[in-house]
Protein backbone atom coordinates (compact mmCIF):
# COMPACT_ATOMS: atom_id res chain seq x y z
CA UNK A 1 0.00 0.00 0.00
CA UNK A 2 2.14 2.28 -1.15
CA UNK A 3 -0.06 5.19 -2.73
CA UNK A 4 -2.65 6.07 -0.26
CA UNK A 5 -1.79 9.43 -0.13
CA UNK A 6 -4.02 12.04 -0.48
CA UNK A 7 -4.61 14.46 -3.33
CA UNK A 8 -3.38 17.94 -3.01
CA UNK A 9 -6.34 18.87 -5.11
CA UNK A 10 -8.58 18.58 -2.21
CA UNK A 11 -9.09 21.95 -0.71
CA UNK A 12 -8.84 21.96 2.58
CA UNK A 13 -7.40 25.40 3.41
CA UNK A 14 -9.64 27.73 1.48
CA UNK A 15 -8.54 31.08 2.76
CA UNK A 16 -11.58 33.03 1.02
CA UNK A 17 -14.33 31.13 2.60
CA UNK A 18 -16.02 32.98 5.57
CA UNK A 19 -15.45 31.37 8.98
CA UNK A 20 -18.47 29.75 10.28
CA UNK A 21 -17.77 29.44 13.46
CA UNK A 22 -17.19 33.17 14.00
CA UNK A 23 -20.26 34.29 13.05
CA UNK A 24 -21.33 33.26 16.62
CA UNK A 25 -19.13 35.89 17.70
CA UNK A 26 -20.62 38.51 16.90
CA UNK A 27 -22.99 38.42 19.15
CA UNK A 28 -20.52 38.26 22.24
CA UNK A 29 -20.77 42.37 22.16
CA UNK A 30 -20.77 43.63 26.22
CA UNK A 31 -22.72 45.67 26.55
CA UNK A 32 -20.91 46.55 30.28
CA UNK A 33 -17.85 48.91 29.31
CA UNK A 34 -17.25 50.11 32.94
CA UNK A 35 -13.85 49.24 32.83
CA UNK A 36 -11.38 50.70 35.46
CA UNK A 37 -8.52 52.57 34.42
CA UNK A 38 -6.77 52.49 38.27
CA UNK A 39 -4.38 50.62 36.74
CA UNK A 40 -1.42 51.60 39.66
CA UNK A 41 -3.71 50.20 42.43
CA UNK A 42 -1.86 49.85 46.19
CA UNK A 43 -0.27 46.48 46.94
CA UNK A 44 -2.32 44.34 48.09
CA UNK A 45 -2.71 40.72 49.30
CA UNK A 46 -4.01 40.47 46.14
CA UNK A 47 -0.03 39.37 44.77
CA UNK A 48 1.11 35.97 44.83
CA UNK A 49 4.01 34.95 46.25
CA UNK A 50 6.05 32.03 44.53
CA UNK A 51 9.32 30.49 45.09
CA UNK A 52 11.85 30.52 41.91
CA UNK A 53 12.70 27.77 42.29
CA UNK A 54 9.31 26.37 42.47
CA UNK A 55 8.70 27.54 38.35
CA UNK A 56 11.79 25.31 37.27
CA UNK A 57 11.94 22.20 35.86
CA UNK A 58 12.10 19.27 37.99
CA UNK A 59 14.18 16.45 36.96
CA UNK A 60 13.09 14.11 39.67
CA UNK A 61 9.21 12.42 39.69
CA UNK A 62 7.50 13.95 42.74
CA UNK A 63 6.63 11.17 45.76
CA UNK A 64 3.44 12.68 46.05
CA UNK A 65 2.82 11.93 42.16
CA UNK A 66 4.21 8.77 42.60
CA UNK A 67 1.28 7.50 44.92
CA UNK A 68 -1.30 9.90 42.96
CA UNK A 69 -4.68 8.80 43.64
CA UNK A 70 -7.43 8.73 40.47
CA UNK A 71 -10.50 10.55 41.00
CA UNK A 72 -12.51 7.51 39.76
CA UNK A 73 -11.84 4.21 37.65
CA UNK A 74 -13.08 6.01 34.53
CA UNK A 75 -9.41 7.98 34.87
CA UNK A 76 -6.24 8.31 33.35
CA UNK A 77 -3.23 9.99 34.97
CA UNK A 78 -1.66 12.75 33.07
CA UNK A 79 1.67 13.29 33.28
CA UNK A 80 4.28 15.51 31.19
CA UNK A 81 5.68 14.37 27.97
CA UNK A 82 8.90 15.19 28.31
CA UNK A 83 8.84 15.22 32.80
CA UNK A 84 10.46 12.26 35.04
CA UNK A 85 7.31 10.93 35.85
CA UNK A 86 6.97 9.84 32.33
CA UNK A 87 7.86 6.35 32.36
CA UNK A 88 8.77 6.72 29.20
CA UNK A 89 11.36 10.09 29.80
CA UNK A 90 14.38 9.66 27.87
CA UNK A 91 17.45 10.55 29.08
CA UNK A 92 17.77 12.71 25.83
CA UNK A 93 16.94 16.17 26.23
CA UNK A 94 13.78 17.81 26.19
CA UNK A 95 13.05 20.06 23.75
CA UNK A 96 14.41 23.89 24.55
CA UNK A 97 11.84 26.44 25.70
CA UNK A 98 12.82 28.32 22.70
CA UNK A 99 12.18 25.29 20.73
CA UNK A 100 8.53 25.15 22.34
CA UNK A 101 7.48 28.31 21.67
CA UNK A 102 8.44 27.95 18.07
CA UNK A 103 6.48 24.65 17.64
CA UNK A 104 3.69 26.55 19.81
CA UNK A 105 3.55 29.39 16.85
CA UNK A 106 3.54 26.42 14.43
CA UNK A 107 0.44 25.31 15.79
CA UNK A 108 -1.38 28.18 16.65
CA UNK A 109 -0.90 29.20 12.55
CA UNK A 110 -2.63 25.42 12.00
CA UNK A 111 -5.63 26.44 14.64
CA UNK A 112 -5.96 29.97 12.06
CA UNK A 113 -6.06 27.96 9.28
CA UNK A 114 -8.33 25.18 10.41
CA UNK A 115 -10.69 27.84 11.58
CA UNK A 116 -10.89 29.16 8.21
CA UNK A 117 -10.47 25.73 6.54
CA UNK A 118 -13.59 24.78 4.42
CA UNK A 119 -15.44 21.62 6.20
CA UNK A 120 -13.73 19.31 4.80
CA UNK A 121 -15.86 16.10 6.27
CA UNK A 122 -16.08 13.60 3.52
CA UNK A 123 -13.14 14.33 1.04
CA UNK A 124 -11.91 10.73 -0.10
CA UNK A 125 -8.38 9.63 -1.54
CA UNK A 126 -7.71 6.69 -3.45
CA UNK A 127 -4.73 4.68 -3.20
CA UNK A 128 -4.34 5.28 -6.88
CA UNK A 129 -3.12 8.79 -6.12
CA UNK A 130 0.58 9.03 -5.64
CA UNK A 131 1.29 11.95 -3.69
CA UNK A 132 3.31 12.42 -1.12
CA UNK A 133 2.02 14.79 0.99
CA UNK A 134 -1.39 14.39 3.14
CA UNK A 135 -3.44 17.17 3.10
CA UNK A 136 -3.05 18.56 6.76
CA UNK A 137 -6.61 18.77 8.44
CA UNK A 138 -4.90 18.49 11.80
CA UNK A 139 -3.17 20.77 14.30
CA UNK A 140 0.55 20.84 15.09
CA UNK A 141 1.37 18.00 17.75
CA UNK A 142 4.85 18.85 18.92
CA UNK A 143 3.54 21.06 21.62
CA UNK A 144 1.07 17.99 23.09
CA UNK A 145 2.97 18.03 26.07
CA UNK A 146 0.43 15.48 28.59
CA UNK A 147 0.47 11.69 28.16
CA UNK A 148 -1.69 9.35 29.53
CA UNK A 149 -1.59 5.85 29.32
CA UNK A 150 -4.46 3.52 28.02
CA UNK A 151 -4.57 -0.44 26.91
CA UNK A 152 -5.58 -1.38 23.28
CA UNK A 153 -6.91 -4.73 22.22
CA UNK A 154 -7.92 -8.09 24.18
CA UNK A 155 -5.28 -8.71 25.74
CA UNK A 156 -4.89 -4.98 26.92
CA UNK A 157 -1.40 -3.49 25.42
CA UNK A 158 -0.16 -0.37 27.40
CA UNK A 159 0.40 3.12 24.91
CA UNK A 160 1.44 6.18 25.57
CA UNK A 161 -0.94 8.42 24.06
CA UNK A 162 -0.75 12.67 23.96
CA UNK A 163 -3.96 13.71 24.11
CA UNK A 164 -5.11 16.74 22.52
CA UNK A 165 -8.73 18.31 22.85
CA UNK A 166 -7.88 20.17 19.33
CA UNK A 167 -8.21 16.95 16.89
CA UNK A 168 -10.41 13.77 17.32
CA UNK A 169 -9.52 10.74 16.07
CA UNK A 170 -7.51 9.16 18.52
CA UNK A 171 -4.59 6.97 16.66
CA UNK A 172 -1.97 4.60 17.16
CA UNK A 173 1.18 3.58 15.20
CA UNK A 174 -0.03 -0.43 14.01
CA UNK A 175 2.14 -3.62 12.92
CA UNK A 176 3.20 -4.22 10.37
CA UNK A 177 3.41 -0.65 9.75
CA UNK A 178 3.62 -1.19 6.14
CA UNK A 179 4.80 2.21 4.52
CA UNK A 180 6.82 3.85 7.67
CA UNK A 181 6.33 3.84 11.62
CA UNK A 182 8.73 5.76 13.91
CA UNK A 183 10.50 5.30 16.61
CA UNK A 184 8.11 4.82 20.07
CA UNK A 185 9.10 3.52 23.13
CA UNK A 186 6.18 1.04 23.80
CA UNK A 187 5.91 -2.08 21.45
CA UNK A 188 4.14 -0.88 18.34
CA UNK A 189 0.63 -2.21 18.76
CA UNK A 190 0.38 -5.28 16.57
CA UNK A 191 -3.72 -6.34 15.60
CA UNK A 192 -2.49 -9.92 15.01
CA UNK A 193 -2.10 -10.29 18.53
CA UNK A 194 -5.49 -9.12 19.73
CA UNK A 195 -8.51 -10.88 19.84
CA UNK A 196 -11.01 -8.18 19.37
CA UNK A 197 -9.27 -5.91 16.39
CA UNK A 198 -11.54 -5.62 12.97
CA UNK A 199 -10.48 -3.25 10.45
CA UNK A 200 -13.83 -1.24 9.53
CA UNK A 201 -15.64 -1.27 5.88
CA UNK A 202 -16.13 1.22 3.85
CA UNK A 203 -19.39 1.59 3.63
CA UNK A 204 -20.16 3.20 7.57
CA UNK A 205 -21.10 5.91 9.37
CA UNK A 206 -17.77 5.92 11.22
CA UNK A 207 -15.52 5.66 7.76
CA UNK A 208 -17.92 7.86 6.25
CA UNK A 209 -17.65 10.54 8.80
CA UNK A 210 -13.72 10.72 8.49
CA UNK A 211 -12.42 14.00 7.36
CA UNK A 212 -10.47 12.37 4.66
CA UNK A 213 -10.69 8.95 3.91
CA UNK A 214 -10.02 6.17 1.03
CA UNK A 215 -10.51 2.64 0.73
CA UNK A 216 -8.40 -0.63 -0.21
CA UNK A 217 -10.53 -3.24 -1.28
CA UNK A 218 -13.15 -2.73 1.27
CA UNK A 219 -11.32 -1.81 4.23
CA UNK A 220 -11.58 2.19 5.43
CA UNK A 221 -8.47 4.23 5.35
CA UNK A 222 -8.10 6.79 7.40
CA UNK A 223 -5.12 10.23 6.96
CA UNK A 224 -4.61 12.63 9.39
CA UNK A 225 -2.21 15.58 8.54
CA UNK A 226 -1.10 18.04 10.72
CA UNK A 227 0.16 21.41 10.65
CA UNK A 228 3.67 20.86 11.70
CA UNK A 229 3.81 18.01 8.37
CA UNK A 230 3.65 15.57 11.27
CA UNK A 231 0.56 12.66 9.38
CA UNK A 232 -0.23 9.27 9.92
CA UNK A 233 -2.05 7.24 7.19
CA UNK A 234 -4.14 3.49 7.86
CA UNK A 235 -7.01 1.46 8.50
CA UNK A 236 -10.01 2.35 10.63
CA UNK A 237 -10.24 -0.15 13.20
CA UNK A 238 -11.96 -1.03 15.85
CA UNK A 239 -11.02 -3.03 18.99
CA UNK A 240 -11.75 -2.86 23.61
CA UNK A 241 -10.17 0.38 25.15
CA UNK A 242 -9.15 -0.06 28.19
CA UNK A 243 -9.09 2.78 30.53
CA UNK A 244 -8.86 0.90 33.67
CA UNK A 245 -9.64 -2.57 34.83
CA UNK A 246 -12.91 -1.61 35.69
CA UNK A 247 -13.70 0.62 32.64
CA UNK A 248 -13.21 -0.78 29.19
CA UNK A 249 -14.81 0.56 25.92
CA UNK A 250 -16.00 -2.04 23.19
CA UNK A 251 -15.66 -1.24 19.78
CA UNK A 252 -13.74 2.05 19.88
CA UNK A 253 -12.66 2.99 16.82
CA UNK A 254 -9.22 4.45 16.22
CA UNK A 255 -6.87 4.95 13.61
CA UNK A 256 -3.86 1.58 12.78
CA UNK A 257 -1.73 3.78 11.43
CA UNK A 258 0.67 2.31 8.74
CA UNK A 259 2.33 5.25 7.82
CA UNK A 260 3.29 7.86 10.19
CA UNK A 261 5.76 10.52 10.55
CA UNK A 262 5.59 12.51 13.93
CA UNK A 263 7.86 15.44 14.75
CA UNK A 264 9.87 15.79 17.68
CA UNK A 265 11.31 13.58 20.38
CA UNK A 266 10.21 11.70 23.20
CA UNK A 267 7.81 9.78 20.95
CA UNK A 268 4.56 8.73 21.76
CA UNK A 269 2.50 5.76 20.13
CA UNK A 270 0.04 7.99 19.11
CA UNK A 271 -2.72 10.44 19.84
CA UNK A 272 -6.14 10.61 22.06
CA UNK A 273 -8.87 12.92 20.22
CA UNK A 274 -10.96 14.94 22.53
CA UNK A 275 -11.87 16.94 19.73
CA UNK A 276 -15.93 17.63 18.82
CA UNK A 277 -15.62 15.73 15.80
CA UNK A 278 -17.46 12.21 15.62
CA UNK A 279 -14.61 9.94 15.99
CA UNK A 280 -13.74 11.58 19.16
CA UNK A 281 -13.42 9.13 22.07
CA UNK A 282 -15.98 11.84 23.77
CA UNK A 283 -18.61 11.45 20.60
CA UNK A 284 -17.87 7.56 21.04
CA UNK A 285 -18.73 6.84 24.63
CA UNK A 286 -21.55 9.88 24.83
CA UNK A 287 -23.90 7.04 26.36
CA UNK A 288 -21.59 5.70 28.70
CA UNK A 289 -20.03 9.08 29.87
CA UNK A 290 -22.55 12.00 29.14
CA UNK A 291 -20.02 13.85 26.36
CA UNK A 292 -18.28 15.04 30.00
CA UNK A 293 -14.75 15.00 30.58
CA UNK A 294 -12.29 17.09 32.75
CA UNK A 295 -8.77 17.45 33.46
CA UNK A 296 -6.11 18.72 35.60
CA UNK A 297 -2.85 19.50 34.15
CA UNK A 298 0.27 19.36 36.49
CA UNK A 299 1.78 22.15 37.35
CA UNK A 300 5.23 21.07 36.82
CA UNK A 301 6.73 18.33 34.47
CA UNK A 302 7.95 16.48 37.83
CA UNK A 303 3.52 16.33 38.88
CA UNK A 304 0.77 14.22 37.98
CA UNK A 305 -2.51 15.18 36.93
CA UNK A 306 -5.75 13.31 35.56
CA UNK A 307 -7.84 13.07 32.77
CA UNK A 308 -11.58 11.56 33.53
CA UNK A 309 -14.47 10.77 31.34
CA UNK A 310 -17.76 11.30 32.89
CA UNK A 311 -18.83 13.46 35.91
CA UNK A 312 -17.13 11.79 38.67
CA UNK A 313 -14.88 13.81 40.83
CA UNK A 314 -15.90 17.21 39.82
CA UNK A 315 -15.58 19.39 42.54
CA UNK A 316 -18.13 21.66 43.69
CA UNK A 317 -16.05 24.83 43.46
CA UNK A 318 -16.26 24.72 39.65
CA UNK A 319 -16.82 27.58 37.89
CA UNK A 320 -19.00 27.53 35.04
CA UNK A 321 -19.02 29.69 31.79
CA UNK A 322 -21.22 29.08 28.17
CA UNK A 323 -19.64 26.87 25.57
CA UNK A 324 -19.90 28.54 22.41
CA UNK A 325 -21.38 25.71 19.03
CA UNK A 326 -18.63 24.15 16.85
CA UNK A 327 -18.25 21.05 15.30
CA UNK A 328 -14.38 21.61 15.83
CA UNK A 329 -13.05 23.89 18.77
CA UNK A 330 -13.81 24.37 22.40
CA UNK A 331 -15.29 27.71 21.45
CA UNK A 332 -15.54 30.74 24.68
CA UNK A 333 -16.39 33.80 25.29
CA UNK A 334 -13.43 36.12 26.71
CA UNK A 335 -14.77 39.84 27.20
CA UNK A 336 -11.78 41.17 30.07
CA UNK A 337 -9.38 40.64 31.99
CA UNK A 338 -8.49 41.94 35.57
CA UNK A 339 -5.27 42.24 36.71
CA UNK A 340 -5.49 42.38 40.48
CA UNK A 341 -8.58 42.54 40.68
CA UNK A 342 -9.03 45.76 38.90
CA UNK A 343 -10.36 45.15 34.94
CA UNK A 344 -8.15 46.18 32.43
CA UNK A 345 -9.14 48.89 29.99
CA UNK A 346 -9.77 46.76 27.13
CA UNK A 347 -12.46 47.53 25.00
CA UNK A 348 -15.18 43.82 24.76
CA UNK A 349 -14.92 44.37 20.97
CA UNK A 350 -11.02 43.62 20.99
CA UNK A 351 -12.62 40.00 21.73
CA UNK A 352 -15.69 40.06 20.83
CA UNK A 353 -14.61 40.61 17.39
CA UNK A 354 -12.46 37.51 16.79
CA UNK A 355 -13.05 33.45 17.78
CA UNK A 356 -11.66 32.31 21.14
CA UNK A 357 -11.34 28.50 22.06
CA UNK A 358 -9.66 27.14 24.62
CA UNK A 359 -6.73 24.58 23.52
CA UNK A 360 -4.86 21.69 25.77
CA UNK A 361 -2.32 21.85 22.80
CA UNK A 362 -1.42 25.49 22.38
CA UNK A 363 0.96 26.61 25.54
CA UNK A 364 1.00 29.66 25.84
CA UNK A 365 -2.52 31.90 25.85
CA UNK A 366 -2.80 34.40 22.79
CA UNK A 367 -4.32 37.74 22.93
CA UNK A 368 -5.11 40.13 20.39
CA UNK A 369 -1.97 42.43 20.77
CA UNK A 370 -4.52 45.64 22.16
CA UNK A 371 -5.45 43.24 24.87
CA UNK A 372 -1.61 42.04 25.30
CA UNK A 373 -0.36 45.62 25.22
CA UNK A 374 -2.67 47.01 27.54
CA UNK A 375 -2.11 43.41 29.84
CA UNK A 376 1.64 43.61 29.13
CA UNK A 377 2.15 47.54 30.83
CA UNK A 378 0.04 46.76 33.72
CA UNK A 379 1.76 43.96 34.43
CA UNK A 380 4.96 46.24 34.13
CA UNK A 381 4.03 48.24 36.40
CA UNK A 382 3.28 46.07 39.07
CA UNK A 383 6.30 43.92 38.63
CA UNK A 384 8.54 47.06 38.17
CA UNK A 385 10.55 46.15 41.56
CA UNK A 386 12.24 43.39 39.39
CA UNK A 387 14.71 43.64 37.12
CA UNK A 388 13.51 42.71 33.98
CA UNK A 389 15.69 40.09 31.49
CA UNK A 390 16.14 39.28 28.11
CA UNK A 391 13.34 39.09 26.15
CA UNK A 392 12.73 35.48 24.53
CA UNK A 393 10.78 34.16 21.31
CA UNK A 394 7.16 35.24 21.81
CA UNK A 395 7.39 36.91 24.97
CA UNK A 396 8.73 40.97 25.91
CA UNK A 397 8.37 41.10 29.23
CA UNK A 398 10.42 38.43 31.30
CA UNK A 399 12.34 39.32 34.62
CA UNK A 400 15.80 38.01 35.66
CA UNK A 401 15.27 36.40 38.70
CA UNK A 402 18.48 34.68 39.25
CA UNK A 403 18.96 36.87 42.64
CA UNK A 404 15.60 36.45 43.80
CA UNK A 405 14.00 33.15 45.91
CA UNK A 406 10.58 34.15 46.04
CA UNK A 407 8.69 36.60 43.80
CA UNK A 408 5.52 38.66 44.13
CA UNK A 409 2.90 38.18 40.84
CA UNK A 410 -0.01 39.83 40.07
CA UNK A 411 -2.69 37.98 39.82
CA UNK A 412 -4.45 37.70 36.64
CA UNK A 413 -8.20 36.94 36.28
CA UNK A 414 -9.74 36.20 33.00
CA UNK A 415 -13.70 37.43 32.12
CA UNK A 416 -15.97 35.46 30.69
CA UNK A 417 -19.58 36.39 29.13
CA UNK A 418 -19.17 39.45 30.56
CA UNK A 419 -19.79 38.60 34.04
CA UNK A 420 -17.78 35.36 34.86
CA UNK A 421 -14.33 35.96 36.63
CA UNK A 422 -12.23 33.33 36.68
CA UNK A 423 -8.89 33.51 38.56
CA UNK A 424 -5.55 32.29 37.07
CA UNK A 425 -3.56 29.93 39.58
CA UNK A 426 0.08 31.40 40.11
CA UNK A 427 1.73 28.92 37.48
CA UNK A 428 -0.56 30.46 34.82
CA UNK A 429 1.78 34.09 35.24
CA UNK A 430 5.05 33.57 34.44
CA UNK A 431 6.66 31.35 32.48
CA UNK A 432 10.39 29.96 33.38
CA UNK A 433 12.69 29.87 30.16
CA UNK A 434 15.28 30.32 32.93
CA UNK A 435 15.64 31.93 36.54
CA UNK A 436 17.11 35.02 34.24
CA UNK A 437 14.24 35.04 32.30
CA UNK A 438 10.31 34.33 34.31
CA UNK A 439 8.23 35.83 31.32
CA UNK A 440 4.75 36.80 31.41
CA UNK A 441 3.42 33.96 30.04
CA UNK A 442 0.71 35.51 27.57
CA UNK A 443 1.57 36.47 23.97
CA UNK A 444 0.15 38.84 21.13
CA UNK A 445 -1.50 37.63 18.18
CA UNK A 446 0.45 38.88 15.42
CA UNK A 447 -2.28 39.90 13.29
CA UNK A 448 -5.83 40.10 14.04
CA UNK A 449 -7.13 37.12 12.03
CA UNK A 450 -5.90 35.03 15.09
CA UNK A 451 -7.88 33.61 17.33
CA UNK A 452 -7.80 34.19 20.87
CA UNK A 453 -6.81 30.93 22.92
CA UNK A 454 -6.48 30.03 26.24
CA UNK A 455 -3.31 27.72 26.31
CA UNK A 456 -2.83 24.99 28.55
CA UNK A 457 0.51 26.88 30.98
CA UNK A 458 -3.39 28.83 32.35
CA UNK A 459 -4.85 25.69 32.48
CA UNK A 460 -2.48 24.28 35.11
CA UNK A 461 -3.79 23.35 38.34
CA UNK A 462 -6.99 24.05 38.02
CA UNK A 463 -9.85 21.24 36.97
CA UNK A 464 -11.03 22.05 33.79
CA UNK A 465 -14.73 20.26 32.78
CA UNK A 466 -15.71 20.12 29.86
CA UNK A 467 -19.85 19.35 29.58
CA UNK A 468 -20.63 19.06 26.11
CA UNK A 469 -23.81 17.86 27.24
CA UNK A 470 -24.40 20.94 29.16
CA UNK A 471 -23.25 23.50 26.75
CA UNK A 472 -20.51 24.67 29.15
CA UNK A 473 -16.90 24.92 30.33
CA UNK A 474 -16.08 24.66 34.21
CA UNK A 475 -12.69 25.73 35.87
CA UNK A 476 -11.90 24.63 39.37
CA UNK A 477 -8.81 26.30 41.61
CA UNK A 478 -6.49 23.26 43.16
CA UNK A 479 -7.47 20.73 40.64
CA UNK A 480 -3.91 19.05 41.23
CA UNK A 481 -0.61 20.11 41.99
C1 LIG B 1 -4.34 -3.02 -0.30
O1 LIG B 1 -4.52 -4.30 0.26
C2 LIG B 1 -3.75 -5.30 -0.33
C3 LIG B 1 -4.18 -6.62 0.26
O2 LIG B 1 -4.22 -6.57 1.67
C4 LIG B 1 -2.29 -5.01 -0.10
O3 LIG B 1 -1.48 -5.98 -0.70
C5 LIG B 1 -1.96 -3.65 -0.71
O4 LIG B 1 -0.65 -3.27 -0.38
C6 LIG B 1 -2.91 -2.60 -0.16
N1 LIG B 1 -2.67 -1.36 -0.87
C7 LIG B 1 -2.81 -0.19 -0.35
C8 LIG B 1 -2.44 0.93 -1.21
O5 LIG B 1 -3.22 -0.04 0.78
C1 LIG C 1 -7.00 -4.98 7.53
O1 LIG C 1 -6.93 -4.50 6.20
C2 LIG C 1 -5.66 -4.59 5.59
C3 LIG C 1 -5.75 -3.93 4.21
O2 LIG C 1 -6.86 -4.34 3.52
C4 LIG C 1 -5.23 -6.04 5.53
O3 LIG C 1 -3.95 -6.12 4.97
C5 LIG C 1 -5.21 -6.62 6.92
O4 LIG C 1 -4.89 -7.98 6.91
C6 LIG C 1 -6.58 -6.43 7.57
N1 LIG C 1 -6.51 -6.90 8.94
C7 LIG C 1 -7.43 -7.71 9.48
C8 LIG C 1 -7.20 -8.16 10.87
O5 LIG C 1 -8.43 -8.05 8.86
Amino acid sequence: MANHTASPSISLYSFSLVITGLVLFSSFIDGNAAVNRNLMAPRTHNFHTIKVSSLLPDSVCDSSSQGYKLPSSSSLKVVHKHGPCNKQHRTNSPPSPSQILAHDEARVQSIKARIIALNSVGNTFTTSESVTLPAKSGLSLDTLNYVVTVGLGSPKKDLSLAFDTGSSLTWTQCQPCVESCYKQRDPIFDPSESSGYTNVSCNTPECNQLQIRGCNGTTCLYQVGYGDNSYTIGYLAKDTLTLSSAETITDFYFGCGQNNHLLGSDQVAGLLGLGREESSIISQTSTKYGKIFSYCLPSSSSGSGYLTFGNSGISNSVQYIPLGNSNKFYVIDITGIYLNDQKLAISPTVFSTKISIIDSGTVITRLPSEAYTTLRDAFRQQMSMYPMGRPESLFDTCYDLSKYTEVNTPKISIEFGGNQKIELAMTGVLYAVSSSQMCLAFAANSDTSFPTILGNVQQKTMQVVYDLAGGKLGFGPNGCA
